[in-house]
């Protein structure tokens, strides 16, 4: 274990945390990582596997949790969060007590403990729909479902408590992002997932939707450079602008695997389905940074991913993650729509 300075990492054992957590560890080898993960279905410490961190079980609501993790450390990363849309359109409690809740009390908490720098990892979708028109960090935010607008809350509380007590914290807002260890419930995944099986790929609607997809490591790489060089009480837009609609992303994974367009089925579409987010990145270009993967970089490698992991997802796919499925697609597939090309 490393005896350098301590980073804690909210969320480290989730998609974009432990990614995270991989790059730092390499990147940063002096640095000591301290992960602290609630392990919602979502969490995975199979994730962490191979890197140097240590864990600790615990909910960023918990202000004793919370308190004891950041004991002696410099940085705080936030990751931890409740992060698909759809589940939020089935249950947003568990949404509204972490996203909002849970960043309050774990901001909170850092800045009781002295902390020095503080990321706090929000999303595109706080803007709400862009139509074309690319956010800036200043622009309202006009979140238009339970997730967005519970992940609006947190950052309006962070904004809040950087306000009041001069907590100095930045926040991220990402884009849509890919890559290896994303749950299966992801539309990358489960379209690939489902490809690899010779079942049907759902997509919402007519698959118009268009989504920009960032590479998780160009994510990571985003979020290191805010933490090192941010300004404090300043929000950075992470794009790649790689931003392609959602029939155009499902035929590029067939083509990839070699699977017929025949396995493509248009479904009743997600409530409130935001139509875009696109957003300008010049301020964080400004620290440095630019997105190393172009589209096809970032689906490919994805693609591949999931592939050569089936050790990885199986077990997921055939276990609890079934009754979701059931529910969440079961009666759309029942009534969907053969895609004629
Ligand atoms: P994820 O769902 O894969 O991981 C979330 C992690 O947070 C899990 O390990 C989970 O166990 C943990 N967690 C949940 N509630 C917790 C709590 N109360 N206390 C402690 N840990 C808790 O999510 P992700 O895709 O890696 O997203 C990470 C962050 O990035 C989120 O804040 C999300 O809003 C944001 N984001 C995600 C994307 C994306 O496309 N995936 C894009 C932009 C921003
Ligand atoms: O943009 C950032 C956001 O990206 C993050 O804040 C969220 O945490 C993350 O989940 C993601 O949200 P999306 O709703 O964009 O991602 P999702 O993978 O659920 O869907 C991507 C697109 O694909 C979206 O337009 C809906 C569509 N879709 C999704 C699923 C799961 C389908 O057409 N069929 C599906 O089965």
């Amino acid at each position: 274990m490393a005896d350098g300075p301590i980073l804690v990492i909210a969320g480290g054992a989730g998609f974009i945390g432990a990614n995270f957590a991989r790059y730092v560890a390499a990147a940063r080898p002096e640095w000591r990582l301290r992960v602290l993960d609630k392990l919602t279905y979502a969490g995975d410490r199979a994730r962490l596997a191979g890197v140097d961190a240590e864990f600790i079980a615990g909910d960023i609501a918990d202000p004793e949790a919370a308190a004891s993790v950041l004991a002696g450390a410099r940085w705080l990363v936030n990751f931890a969060a409740e992060t698909h849309v759809d589940r939020s359109l089935q249950d947003a409690q568990a949404f509204l007590r972490t996203n909002v809740t849970g960043t309050f009390v774990l901001m909170s908490a850092a800045g009781d403990a002295g902390v020095e720098r503080i990321v706090h990892v929000s999303t595109d979708e706080v803007y709400g729909e862009s139509h074309g028109q690319a956010f800036r960090e200043d622009d309202l935010l006009r979140p238009r479902s339970p997730y967005s607008a519970s992940k609006a809350g947190g950052d309006l509380q962070v904004l809040a408590l950087h306000a009041t007590y001069g907590l100095p914290v930045c926040i991220t807002r990402g884009a849509n992002t890919i890559g290896g260890w994303q749950h299966p419930e992801k539309a990358v995944p489960l379209f690939t997932i489902n490809a690899l099986l010779d079942k049907p790929l759902p997509v919402y609607g007519r698959g118009e939707q268009r989504r920009d997809r960032l590479h998780v490591d160009d994510h990571s790489r985003a979020v290191l450079s805010v933490l090192e060089r941010g300004e404090v009480g300043t929000v950075y837009n992470v794009a790649a602008g790689n931003n392609r609609d959602n029939l155009t992303v499902v035929r590029a994974i067939l083509e990839r695997l070699d699977r017929p367009e025949s396995l493509i089925r248009f479904v009743e579409d997600r409530p409130g389905h935001d139509w875009d987010y696109i957003m300008d990145a010049s301020r964080l270009a400004g620290l440095g940074w630019q997105p190393e993967h172009d589209f096809e970089s970032a689906l490919n490698l994805t693609v591949d991913w999931y592939v050569e992991h089936r050790d990885w997802w199986e077990p997921i796919v055939s276990g609890e993650f079934r009754r979701y499925y059931d529910r969440q697609y079961g009666q759309r597939l029942a009534t969907s729509e053969a895609y004629r090309p």
